[in-house]
């Protein structure tokens, strides 16, 4: 069986994220030939192009550990309608600097969850245009816009409700057949 790497972006700094609560359910309900990592962005200053001449160690890990990934899988909150700045941070350090982006044919996925009746739904919609722009392979459907219930997801991962544990992981399984699709055409280095 192959397997593929994913780096994961939980989008939240919080202690108890609700979206890193998530995330550890998606690793449990994904498909075998996942392998998936956490690619940490609290560490990350402000990013601005004076760096560009010397990006910091912290940032050149962040580059490094998505080059070292077959695809990357965004788990994110929405803030005000729109992704949490410290996760727009970590993108631009990874785009940057020109010519060399990060994301540019490496496949990718969006979800996330809320207590809102809409899921995340508007930050989504920006980070799809954000992953666009910087040239993602981008999964289209399904969308994943999970309203987090009191308890739904615990601190382990474990997803205390049937119907959303099996849309997760048909999420998952539809995440990895893409990735494999791109891969196809866009095969990694080897
Ligand atoms: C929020 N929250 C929120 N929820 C939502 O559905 N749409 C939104 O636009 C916002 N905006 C927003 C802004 C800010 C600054 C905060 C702190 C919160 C509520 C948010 O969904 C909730 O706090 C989640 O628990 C955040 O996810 P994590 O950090 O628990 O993963």
């Amino acid at each position: 069986m192959s397997t593929y790497s994913v780096g994961y972006f939980v989008g939240s700094l919080a202690k108890g994220s609700i979206n890193r609560k998530l995330s550890k359910a998606l690793i449990k309900l994904a498909p075998p030939e996942l392998v998936l990592q956490e690619i940490p962005i609290r560490d990350l200053p402000l990013y601005n192009h004076d760096h560009d001449a010397n990006y910091p160690e912290v940032a050149q890990r962040l580059k490094q550990a998505i080059a070292g990934v077959d695809a990357v899988l965004f788990v994110t909150p929405e803030y005000n309608r729109s992704i949490p700045g410290a996760l727009k941070n970590a993108i631009d350090w990874a785009s940057r600097p020109w010519g060399q982006n990060s994301f540019a044919r490496k496949p990718s996925g969006v979800v996330g969850t809320s207590p809102g009746a809409i899921g995340t739904a508007v930050a989504q919609q920006h980070l799809r245009s954000v992953l666009c722009f910087c040239n993602s392979p981008l999964m289209n459907t399904v969308e994943a816009y999970i309203q987090f219930t009191p308890g739904l997801i615990d601190d382990d991962g474990v997803v205390n409700n049937d119907e959303t544990a099996e849309f997760l992981r048909s999420y998952m399984q539809e995440y990895s057949a893409f990735v494999q699709r791109v891969l196809t055409v866009l095969p990694r280095a080897s």
